[in-house]
């Protein structure tokens, strides 16, 4: 049996797990001629549960050969979960550092940052915990360790926190060696970000400093799960109104970065939510996938994110239709249910002064009854996603704002069986979000509320 011939939704180039439950991107690394992804996943149920390490190797973030799970949750140290952390290459060894996730036998959460290190990549040997329980004055939610190696070769770790007050934070620690760890500082203004702050990671681009990580919050008494960053540096104690949304999309949580071998910062995340529990994948065994790989640049202060240079390695069939004016409804001469979609337009009005092009709608895995719709509103600077299903319900999958300045350029749109991924203004505003058409429905249309000219209209099937 081909376990996913009938399973519309399964990606064609976005890493799934085969069944099971897939969350967080962990370890993300290219060590010895290899890119490396780990993911959380729970092999045998689409549950937040019996989280391991899946583990994926690429020569060139295409395709993905999977390997042995790397980390079982079977030790004394991690036996309620091999929870999230990163990767680190010491030497010729590579080096996994985790959160080792306990409930003692009353119920009550442990926590220990522990290590496992590989000589081939393939098979990882734990060494057990290197920090036991949180820090002083910290809670149990003490996890997601990111390690990298300072200039000077010893070691930085940021760490997701919650105070003793029930405060969410990121911690900077620091370590001489993998094995011993001192508190530096705390990396966000006391009560500022929720109760807990999740999955931190720091970066310099240029001389950008960023830090990532995601806020858990209570807003209007529901759970609030936010994936942002800060441009601060380690010396600082970043504020509220500093922090950015990292995508506008529904389905986006947990990202992480790492160096690619030419110095590109590339960065994937969770195309899911932690409060998500249902979604029609299940019916085929499994649930979520990761985002593409993005490249990270900083540009006029902002983070921007652009779909890897390697996907293009991708396309198919191309049809090129720029030049092509718009009146209403077009049907374009295509079906595809995985695609990559370019479209730009004049955004200079016309007439000096004039009004800017008019707003138009994409309807991507288009139906008779059903559509997944990206409406972009050049006037008011608006894009927003829903999707229309059979039944009529309109299910909003975000919208944003373009900041002021900022052309909307080409938006790139990347379609694959059951996500959706839109890049526009340079990868300053990007959307991230599932979809489940039923199978069938992949007409592609565009619908102008007055005439629109598109420069740039392209279709590639991937
Ligand atoms: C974020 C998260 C992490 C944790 C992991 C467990 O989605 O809750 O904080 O390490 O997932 O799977």
């Amino acid at each position: 049996m081909t376990l996913h011939a009938a399973d519309p939704w399964r990606p064609a180039f976005h890493i799934a797990p085969r069944r099971g439950l897939l969350n967080d991107p962990n370890g993300l690394v290219h060590w010895d001629g290899a890119f490396h992804i780990f993911y959380q996943w729970n092999p045998t149920g689409c549950t937040h549960a019996n989280k391991n390490w899946a583990h994926l190797r690429s020569p060139d973030l295409i395709h993905w050969e999977e390997l042995p799970i790397a980390l079982a949750p079977v030790d004394s140290f991690d036996s309620h979960g091999c929870y999230s952390g990163s990767a680190v290459v010491d030497g010729k060894t590579l080096v996994l550092v985790y959160n080792g996730n306990v409930r003692d036998a009353g119920g009550e959460r442990q926590t220990y940052q522990c290590l496992a290190t590989s000589s081939d990549g393939i098979s990882f040997e734990k060494l057990g915990p290197v920090i036991s329980g949180p820090l002083p004055g910290y809670t149990a939610h003490f996890r997601d360790p990111k390690v990298w190696r300072a200039a000077d070769g010893s070691w930085r770790m940021v760490i997701g926190a919650q105070t003793t007050e029930l405060e969410g934070t990121v911690l900077l620690l620091r370590g001489t060696d993998l094995t011993r760890w001192t508190l530096d500082r705390q990396l966000l203004a006391p009560g500022a970000f929720g109760y807990m702050c999740e999955c931190p990671d720091f970066f310099r681009i240029d001389d950008t400093a960023i830090l990532i990580f995601c806020e858990q919050s209570t807003v209007d008494g529901r759970d609030s799960n936010l994936a942002g960053y800060v441009r601060a540096d380690l010396g600082a104690t970043a504020r509220r109104d500093a922090f950015h949304r990292l995508d506008h999309g529904r389905d986006f949580y947990a990202p992480q970065t790492f160096t690619a071998p030419d110095g590109r910062r590339l960065m994937l995340a969770w195309m899911g939510l932690p409060e998500q529990d249902e979604a029609p994948s299940i019916a085929h065994g499994w649930m979520h996938c990761l985002t593409l790989p993005r490249e990270l640049q900083v540009k006029g202060g902002r983070l921007c994110q652009q779909p890897a240079r390697e996907l293009a390695t991708l396309r198919k069939a191309h049809t090129a239709l720029g030049g092509l004016t718009v009146e209403g409804l077009h049907v374009l001469p295509l079906r595809a249910a995985a695609f990559e979609l370019a479209v730009a337009w004049n955004e200079e009005p016309s007439t000096p002064g004039g009004a800017p092009q008019a707003a138009f709608t994409l309807d991507l895995r288009a139906g008779d009854t059903e559509r997944t719709s990206l409406r972009i509103d050049p006037a008011a600077r608006r894009l927003a996603l829903e999707t229309v299903q059979p039944d009529g319900a309109t299910v909003p999958l975000g919208d944003a704002t373009v900041p002021d300045g900022w052309p909307f350029g080409t938006v790139r749109i990347f379609v694959d069986r059951s996500s959706v991924e839109v890049f526009a203004a340079d990868g300053a505003v990007t959307f991230s979000a599932r979809i489940f058409p039923s199978p069938g429905a992949d007409a592609l249309r565009v619908r102008a509320d007055d005439t629109v000219t598109f420069t740039q209209l392209d279709v590639w099937t991937l």
